[in-house]
């Protein structure tokens, strides 16, 4: 597939005055199938599943000029910053075959992302594949093309930062080869819209902000840990059995698997961070008062709300449309009280990136 895009890829000279500017907006995914090892160059050790989000983005411009080589400013909320700069180079000097008519660019890149800095969300999904809709954008202008592959964006985006990929992609995205979806890859994400029941289509996620602190360990270093985890290969294939029953009860409809196995690969998750070495326990005592209550207010609704949560301590509390109104009052009155300065952020699941006019 790589094959195909570099040899596809802009390698002529650009016109003699090629000078513009792109701007993309980009959403962040929360997985409900958890990527949590790697294998290769950044491909996962199982295939995961996620929703799109909507009001958790990253906004990005790229002014770009015709130039004698490659050079590349980046800001974030309008000031430099150096050191993702430097990561951001390092990328794109590592992708040199695949994106030759950079050599001949000079680009600015401005950044920003729609949720507070201190939320601990991670915006790595959010802003690489913003990036990524940047530089296809760019390229595409170039060969003057119609329209930017949402497949070759995935594939880069993962280069660029593994979960990335499933930000491209509109309402549900599943990444990894599994028997049971056909296209499914290891290199790239693909859509679910059309795989899942209705009420898959417009779910809440709001998050629920335990602490604002700096992650414990970044997921490079997670994923990293896997390697030597002594129940890895249990939890490579209990992933793999949860992706498909997961996607049978996301075609059905049927919320009850939906909600057994979310919340069970949000556990596994932190339960494969505690036996690593060293052990990491990212969860807060607040984390667990929310699942607790969470938990209590479902046995005595019958509501069909459930968490997940990622790396980290803010819990994900995940509902259909029609039950938004009672869960977020329940949330107001009985959980508000465990985040950090109040903090929650609704969201749902949205379309994936669009330009930014
Ligand atoms: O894409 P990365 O390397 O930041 O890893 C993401 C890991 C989790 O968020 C914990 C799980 C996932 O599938 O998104």
């Amino acid at each position: 597939m790589e094959q195909t895009w570099i040899k596809e890829a802009y390698s002529d000279e650009l016109p003699e005055v090629f000078h513009g500017g792109v701007k993309w907006q980009s959403p962040s995914n929360i997985a409900l199938v958890k990527y949590w090892g790697k294998k290769g160059i950044q491909q996962p050790q199982n295939p995961s599943i996620s929703f799109t989000l909507k009001q958790c983005r990253t906004e990005t411009s790229v002014f770009y000029e015709k130039s004698d080589r490659f050079g590349l400013r980046f800001f974030f909320d309008g000031k430099p910053q150096p050191e993702f700069q430097s990561k951001m180079e390092a990328f794109l000097i590592g992708q040199r075959d695949s994106f030759p008519f950079l050599d001949q660019l000079d680009l600015q890149i401005n950044s920003r992302n729609t949720f507070p800095h201190s939320s601990g969300i991670a915006s790595s999904a959010s802003s690489m594949s913003a990036l990524m809709m940047c530089l296809l954008d760019i390229e595409r202008q170039a060969k003057g093309e119609e329209r930017i592959d949402l497949r070759k964006a995935s594939y880069f985006a993962r280069l660029a930062s593994g979960s990335a990929c499933r930000s491209v992609l509109p309402k549900m995205a599943l990444w990894g080869e599994t028997d049971v979806f056909e296209g499914s890859s290891d290199d790239y994400a693909v859509s679910l819209e059309d795989a899942i029941a209705p009420i898959f289509k417009s779910y809440h996620d709001s998050i629920l902000i335990v602490s604002d602190a700096q992650k414990e360990v970044s997921s490079r270093a997670g994923h990293a840990l896997m390697d030597a985890n002594p129940f890895a290969e249990p939890r490579y294939a209990q992933a793999k059995k949860h992706v498909k029953e997961l996607l049978e009860a996301l075609g059905k409809g049927d919320l009850e698997t939906f909600i057994r196995i979310t919340e069970l690969e949000a556990m596994q998750l932190h339960a494969l961070m505690m036996c690593s070495e060293p052990s990491f326990i990212l969860m807060k005592p607040n984390t667990l008062n929310i699942i607790q209550n969470l938990h209590d207010f479902r046995k005595e609704t019958d509501i069909p709300v459930c968490f997940t949560l990622d790396a980290g301590p803010n819990v994900h509390v995940l509902y259909p449309d029609q039950h938004a109104e009672i869960v977020e009052r329940f949330i107001m009155d009985e959980l508000e009280r465990y985040c950090v300065g109040g903090l929650w952020i609704p969201d749902q699941v949205g379309d994936g990136p669009s330009p930014v006019q």
